[in-house]
């Protein structure tokens, strides 16, 4: 029997003694609304027990945890024509980088980075009838709470500042990779990460990844080798050129977003997630790391 409520409680006790925080995003002028000192943990276990430490209750911008969401629907609306459009390789680069795209011909390395999720976006407005309205139902019915919602004003602050993603957009169109309007599929893509979301909602809303393809309310959203395929993305690609530093620290699939969120699952047995909005170098939560590292250690329970 592992003492997770422990285990958290002593993840919060030497994480909040930490000095240094990180920093918080400012690309976005709208996501320096926080507190360098929120902390939060919610743990979901598979067989439905729920522990939680801190403010995991404090919705905050999940940012870039939301392509996997996105990934997800394309994935169950589209099937396998999705690869025809980009890869499933590490960037090695940060989430922004365009060098890559343009070397290889506008198909992005994978859907994480920021020019495969804008891919992902445009095939949304393309299959969805009101791609934000849709996207957010999808979200709230996966989760079971219909409270979740995007922040509009983080939404319009991207879409003011958003210069590199406008950049990606056109570099794919040039390529013939954006079938939309740059406009329509960027404003989908800035909501999308403007997406509001408390700790326990994102155990929740990614419980299915653990579940093998189905919901909290045990509902199919996925068959189990397209959750088994997402994992592995997340595992390779989801912390861009620290995605080998987050398995070596922590050994789990996971996706980060510089709101300073991280989820984390191990298949059939639990989901973590975690919110420090303080950010390190490569863009990722700098003490959800260290928690997430101290969770895994803790608790002996990795992938490997
Ligand atoms: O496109 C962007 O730059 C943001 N909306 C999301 C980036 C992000 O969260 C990167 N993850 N750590």
């Amino acid at each position: 029997m592992i003492e997770y409520q422990n285990i958290l409680d002593s993840i919060n006790q030497s994480v909040i003694k930490e000095q240094n925080k990180g920093t918080i995003a400012s690309y976005i002028p709208e996501l320096t609304n926080v507190d360098i000192n929120d902390f939060g943990i919610h743990l979901q276990l598979v067989s439905g027990e729920q522990f939680s430490v801190g403010n995991s209750h404090q919705p905050f911008s999940i940012q870039s945890i939301s392509k996997v969401l996105s990934l997800a629907l394309a994935m169950s609306q589209v099937g396998t024509a999705i690869w025809e459009r980009l890869d499933v390789e590490p960037s090695g680069n940060p989430f922004n980088h365009l060098s890559l795209l343009e070397l290889e011909e506008g198909i992005p390395r994978n859907p994480f980075i920021n020019s495969g999720a804008i891919v992902i976006a445009d095939i949304l407005v393309s299959n969805l009838k009101n791609p934000k309205a849709d996207f957010l139902n999808y979200v709230r019915d996966i989760t079971g709470d219909n409270s979740i919602d995007y922040n509009y004003k983080v939404a319009q602050s991207e879409k003011e500042t958003g210069f590199n993603n406008y950049a990606a957009a056109n570099l794919l169109k040039s390529f013939n990779n954006l079938h939309n309007d740059v406009e329509d599929v960027l404003d989908f893509y800035f909501h999308q990460c403007a997406l509001e979301m408390t700790c326990q909602q994102l155990s929740k809303a990614f419980f299915l990844f653990a579940n093998k393809g189905n919901c909290l309310a045990n509902k199919a959203r996925l068959t189990k080798s397209q959750a088994k395929r997402i994992n592995a993305i997340m595992l390779t690609c989801g912390f861009y050129d620290e995605a080998g530093e987050f398995a070596f620290e922590v050994g789990l699939p996971g996706k980060s977003g510089v709101g300073g969120g991280i989820v984390a699952l191990l298949p059939n047995q639990f989901v973590i997630s975690v919110w420090s909005p303080g950010l390190n170098e490569r863009g990722n939560s700098k003490l959800g790391m260290q928690a997430l590292e101290q969770f895994t250690t803790l608790a002996n329970q990795s992938i490997f």
